[in-house]
């Protein structure tokens, strides 16, 4: 009854999104490496631009990765688009260009995790795995009163039952896609609308009123300030970007202005002193500020004096202003870029 309340719902309800007019399974993949941490309408024109660019494994595959990220700038979590790559590299050349249907070999994609498995397995090819993101645990734990910590351990152990149990045999992309739309549009955090919910006559905590109070959130993880400085040096209209290395804690591979952490800004500034040899002035640009996990990253901008004999090794680039928006910058450092650019123009 649930699944048949709930599909019928979907059936009438569902939002209209570039991913649900295809079956092919290179797009599905893509929705969801991009659908993990990100909402539906931030994905929408990235999935659209991804795919114009890229139609498939083989043109991911080959891709350069700074295409890659460039085209993901701004999504965050960059490690999907490299993981992206590498799983569309691996499909060509161990699954002759076909993603595998079974869980074992998608397990062994790279980026591919129970959720995107289930996810991909059920939408492109109707295999009954279930899913199980911020969504479905928000409407699970609602429909059946499950207090406690449901996104680790025990609890999301029982939720992920709970989805074995439920998902519908004959339509498990649609179930599973079904529970998430519910969960982004009618079972929202504040205010539920429970007077549009399919399942309202099934949900305990609305028969008890305790839809408000669920589901239970674990401790959040303390907020670390990290204090980060970056350098801009300008030579004959060229500024000088480098491209972060691949034992970088975050970030891998996305342009920069140099920058570096440290306990104290003037550590960090010291820090890029030696690594570039160059001297920073101690006046500061333009400060930014931008959130990684749990990270509250404050990113200041100096200027500095370029030396004569700059060591520029092939992470380091002299590129004209100009040209400046064709590399892939992060968040932070995209809002500095920006500056930068309205500054000078
Ligand atoms: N979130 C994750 N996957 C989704 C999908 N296929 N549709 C809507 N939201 C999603």
């Amino acid at each position: 009854m649930l699944q048949k309340n709930l599909l019928h719902w979907y059936d009438r309800n569902k939002r209209d999104l570039p991913w649900r007019h295809t079956g092919d399974p290179y797009s599905i993949f893509v929705s969801e490496m991009m659908l993990q941490q990100t909402q539906v309408k931030t994905v929408i024109p990235y999935y659209e631009r991804f795919l114009k660019e890229l139609p498939d494994w083989k043109a991911l595959a080959k891709a350069k990765e700074e295409k890659v990220l460039k085209l993901w700038e701004g999504l965050g979590y960059y490690r999907r688009a490299r993981n992206l790559q590498a799983a569309a590299q691996k499909i060509l050349a161990d699954h002759q260009g076909l993603l595998p249907d079974s869980m074992e070999e998608i397990l062994e994609i790279p980026g591919v995790g129970p959720y995107s498995a289930g996810a991909v397995l059920s939408i492109a090819f109707q295999k009954p795995h279930p899913v199980v993101d911020g969504n479905v645990i928000r409407v699970f734990s609602r429909l059946f009163l499950l207090r406690g910590n449901l996104k680790t351990g025990e609890g999301h152990k029982k939720v992920w039952e709970l989805a074995e149990n439920l998902i519908s045999r004959q339509r498990p992309g649609d179930f599973n896609q079904a529970v998430m739309e519910l969960g982004a549009t009618v079972c929202l955090p504040e205010n539920p609308q429970c007077l549009l919910c399919p399942l309202l006559s099934g949900c305990l905590a609305a028969q008890k009123g305790l839809q408000g109070e669920l589901p239970e959130m674990p401790k959040a993880t303390p907020v670390l300030e990290v204090p980060m400085a970056a350098l801009y040096l300008e030579q004959k209209g060229r500024v000088l970007v480098k491209k972060r290395a691949q034992n970088e804690r975050w970030l891998k591979g996305m342009w920069e202005f140099p920058s570096a952490e440290g306990k104290t800004y003037e550590e960090a500034l010291q820090k890029l002193e030696t690594h570039l040899r160059v001297k920073a002035h101690r006046k500061e640009l333009n400060e930014v500020k931008h959130q990684i996990t749990h990270h509250k990253i404050r990113l200041k901008l100096f200027g500095g004096i370029t030396p004569k004999s700059l060591r520029v090794s092939k992470d380091l680039k002299w590129v004209p202003l100009k040209k400046l928006r064709d590399l892939p910058f992060a968040s932070a450092q995209n809002k500095l870029r920006e500056w930068v650019l309205q500054k000078s123009s």
